[in-house]
């Protein structure tokens, strides 16, 4: 069991390296629950997480040109790209790989069921891909 732990907790160090992700800026209120709980989500799926906790989200969000219309939560940067709200890692390895021109990814709200937002409803939900000019498409359903 020890052993299977330790293959296991390697394994995912291992990743993590060989995946070679960028960093995550999270940018987040310190009082907000489930931006940590998205955070550790992103970490458990082999991101470097750096949380930045500041007072006002949404100027943030306006400074990196995410729309208020889909806002969430809480903002991140990785790499060139803008991802907001509870965006699901494997969405966002799959913007990294695509490297879609595109401002980056948002999950408007706070959808129940996504990442970090477990304990609420399960919900269904859109992960948007919004360009540079600022229009969406969907580009994944949950
Ligand atoms: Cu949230
Ligand atoms: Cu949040």
């Amino acid at each position: 069991m020890k052993a299977l732990l330790a293959a296991l907790l390697s394994a995912t160090a291992f990743n993590a390296i060989a995946n070679d992700l960028p960093e995550v800026e999270v940018y987040k209120s310190p009082y907000c629950g489930c931006c940590t709980e998205w955070s550790t989500h992103m970490a458990d799926n082999g991101f470097r997480v750096k949380p930045i906790n500041v007072d006002d989200v949404p100027a943030v969000r306006a400074r990196l040109g995410m729309p208020e219309r889909y806002g969430s939560c809480h903002t991140a940067k990785i790499g060139n790209y803008v991802i907001e709200g509870h965006v699901p890692a494997a969405d966002i390895k799959r913007l990294l790989r695509e490297k879609p021109t595109a401002l980056g990814l948002a999950a408007p709200g706070m959808p129940g069921g996504s990442p970090g937002m477990e304990n609420a409803k399960r919900e269904p939900y859109e992960v948007l891909l919004v360009g540079n000019d600022r229009k969406a498409k969907v580009f994944a359903r949950h």
